[in-house]
């Protein structure tokens, strides 16, 4: 498979749209249970009221594993939001909506959150007493059966040419709260200095939703505490910040 137009590149993977397909293909020796696990994900999401890309194969490429799914045509919400700033709240409403119904579909096979939070929490820079205060915290997290995407983000979904909204990259889709998603979207917005934006969306979900804002802003600290080690360098002192909030009761 001759591999040209990049879509996408991080240090670990490079997107690749070659024939109607998207080639998500990772660097050598990164782990072959993650390639497996992201494509098992989606192929779960794929039987759900969301529209999600097929995934076509698993393959190996001159010792490089990577994914094959369906190409969406279209454009993702990130990029819309740029060319078209005067449709914002209407691109929000389709953001919110989608994410509102994709918590509610089916979320048994998944992997839950709370054990994923918790693995990252303990081996986190936090000291012991807010380790062990965040670790009784996410226990509560066991009573959700919602489907948190785990990166919902403008750049995470697509309108295709027909208008149908789609949702992409399930690598880190699991079971858990819905609330601790929307916390997590609330802090891509202000990671990505998007502050204005970032309140507007919470109000929002907040109104369309059963959710309350209090029960929202509760997770930060956890979702801030859960993704710190992994956030760029000049981010971390803002993400401490939300990690030191007191929890509201
Ligand atoms: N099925 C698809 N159809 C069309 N475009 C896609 C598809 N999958 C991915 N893309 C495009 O490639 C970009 C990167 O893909 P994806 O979001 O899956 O990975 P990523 O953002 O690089 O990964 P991560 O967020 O995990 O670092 C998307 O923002 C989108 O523009
Ligand atoms: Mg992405």
């Amino acid at each position: 498979m001759k591999l040209k137009n990049v879509i996408s590149k991080r240090s670990y993977k490079t997107v690749y749209v070659e024939d109607g397909k998207i080639i998500k293909l990772f660097v050598k020796g990164y782990p072959k249970t993650n390639v497996f696990n992201e494509a098992l994900n989606q192929t779960r999401m794929e039987g759900s009221e969301i529209n999600v890309p097929k995934v076509i194969e698993v393959v190996e490429i001159d010792g490089c594993w990577a994914f094959i799914s369906e190409e969406i045509k279209g454009k993702t919400l990130e990029q819309l939001m740029i060319e078209n700033p005067d449709k914002l709240d209407e691109y929000l409403d389709i953001f919110i909506d989608t994410q509102i119904l994709m918590s509610k579909q089916n979320s048994f096979l998944l992997n839950p959150l709370a054990h994923r939070m918790s693995r990252r929490i303990a081996r986190s820079e936090l000291r012991a007493t807010t380790r062990y205060d965040f670790q009784i915290r996410l226990e509560e997290m066991e009573q959700f059966h919602e489907v948190v995407h785990g990166d919902y983000n403008p750049s995470n979904i697509i309108i295709d040419d027909n208008g149908k909204v789609w949702v992409i990259d399930w690598a880190h889709v699991s079971e858990g709260n819905a609330a601790a998603d929307v916390a997590k979207t609330y802090l891509w917005f202000n990671l990505h200095d998007q502050n204005e934006l970032s309140e507007k969306y919470l109000k929002r979900y907040v109104e369309k939703s059963v959710i309350e804002e209090k029960f929202i802003r509760n997770w930060m600290p956890l979702v801030a505490a859960w993704i710190l080690d992994t956030a760029l360098e000049e981010k971390k002192s803002y993400l401490r910040n939300i990690v030191k909030q007191e929890i509201m009761r």
